[in-house]
């Protein structure tokens, strides 16, 4: 029967969505698209369309995701753009975002694969491309343990083991070169990446055993925000990592290293403005330490950013390399979950936007994702607007209200 066609299925689970008590505030447009998806459901009961003509009932977007979110928070995405782009992917990008990220191209290894070799031209590209279109560009990232060259961390060229001074000199030289290349046209950069440890208790920093920290020591992270605020005083500096909200709620865990690290750093007089939450989550993450952990930033003094956001619709997913946490396959009842999530998390970021300068998804479409193969993003593969997408908007114009735990 046709009702029990994937997409069938999909537009009946909006519908329910829809209906929901817990979500019955500002629900006009949902009544809207419930109306819509009601006469997709009986035309293709009496002409037994196709899912793909069912799929057309979900609606064109009304406005771009930035518009739903004008002065409160900047909305972004990830990308080495423009090269390799269709013009489709472009125009996209220019309806829904007014910051990007470059995806790869700006790290280490690209820009800086030998002591005395930069490489320019996607960087170059990019930068020109967006300041064309009036979009800004959000630097990432200077000091990583992952996507760095091995030169960095091996003997000079005069055989002598690497010294702290050497490693300081190296990481100097390439922060002051990348940040000041683009001085005022980039408005900030996740200066430190993923220094923090997965598993630990929370009692310590629990700063992971990287090559920076091997070679320089814990003040690796206080000097590099020094050295890139000297390349460019007025960009905004932020430390970015996965999994810092989690243990938020009860104080514990990751979340509570991230604040002793934060603590210590802006003690130590770090330039650093900011906190990068990478938010590469998935349909159980917990989503009141996202809540608690941006307040908690906040008490800090911290902006706050959500800086890589995907939500994954089937499997896990944490910003820990190797990409796994597969498994299933993406349903479309797990978009409609999907979609919750996503309104539930936008929920928060509105009502906490005073505290919140930027949400940047990681990449485009499911296509365009470095988790492809689990559907993470706003747009399917053919850039087409899942059921997520609709929802954001929706809560950023206050039409929606998502249930909160
Ligand atoms: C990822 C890119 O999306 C992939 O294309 C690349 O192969 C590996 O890196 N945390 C980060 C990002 O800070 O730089 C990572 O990006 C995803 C996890």
């Amino acid at each position: 029967m046709v009702m029990k066609t994937k997409t069938g299925l999909l537009h009946a689970e909006i519908g329910k969505l829809a209906q929901k008590k817990e979500i019955e505030k500002g629900m006009t447009n949902r009544l809207v698209i419930s109306g819509l998806i009601a006469c997709a459901i009986l035309s293709a009961t009496i002409y037994s369309q196709d899912s793909a003509t069912i799929k057309s009932a979900i609606p064109a977007p009304t406005m771009g995701i930035k518009d739903a979110y004008a002065g409160k928070f900047l909305i972004g995405a990830a990308g080495d753009i423009p090269r390799g782009y269709s013009e489709a992917e472009l125009a996209n990008i220019k309806a829904n975002y007014n910051v990007v990220t470059p995806e790869n191209c700006m790290k280490p290894q690209p820009t800086h694969p030998a002591e005395d070799t930069y490489n320019w031209t996607t960087p170059d590209a990019l930068v020109q491309w967006c300041q064309e279109n009036n979009i800004k560009v959000w630097g990432h990232t200077l000091a990583w343990h992952s996507q760095t060259a091995g030169w960095f961390f091996q003997p000079g060229v005069d055989g002598q083991p690497l010294t702290r001074e050497r490693a300081m000199e190296r990481l100097k030289n390439h922060i002051l070169t990348v940040v000041g290349r683009y001085k005022g046209k980039i408005i900030g950069w996740d200066v430190v990446n993923e220094a923090i440890n997965d598993g630990g208790t929370g009692d310590t920093e629990n700063l992971r055993n990287s090559p920076w920290f091997k070679a320089i020591g814990p003040d690796f992270l206080t000097l590099a925000f020094q050295w890139a605020h000297e390349a460019d005083p007025n960009a905004q500096l932020y430390y970015n990592d996965y999994n810092i909200e989690q243990g938020a709620v009860e104080n514990k865990g990751k979340h509570a290293s991230s604040m002793l690290l934060l603590k210590r750093l802006i003690k130590e007089g770090a330039p650093i403005n900011g906190v990068g939450i990478q938010g590469h989550w998935h349909l159980n993450t917990n989503i009141p330490d996202v809540e608690k952990a941006i307040s908690n930033y906040a008490s800090l003094g911290l902006k706050v950013s959500i800086s890589e956001l995907d939500v994954t619709s089937t499997g896990t997913n944490s910003g820990a390399f190797p990409v796994g946490g597969g498994g299933g396959t993406a349903s479309d009842e797990a978009f409609v979950q999907q979609a919750q999530v996503y309104a539930k998390l936008f929920d928060i970021f509105n009502r906490n936007s005073k505290s919140i300068s930027r949400v940047t998804f990681w990449g485009i479409s499911d296509r365009r994702s470095w988790r492809s193969g689990q559907r993470p993003l706003v747009f399917d593969g053919q850039l087409q607007p899942k059921p997520a997408l609709q929802m954001i908007i929706d809560v950023g114009q206050g039409k929606y209200v998502a249930p909160r735990p």
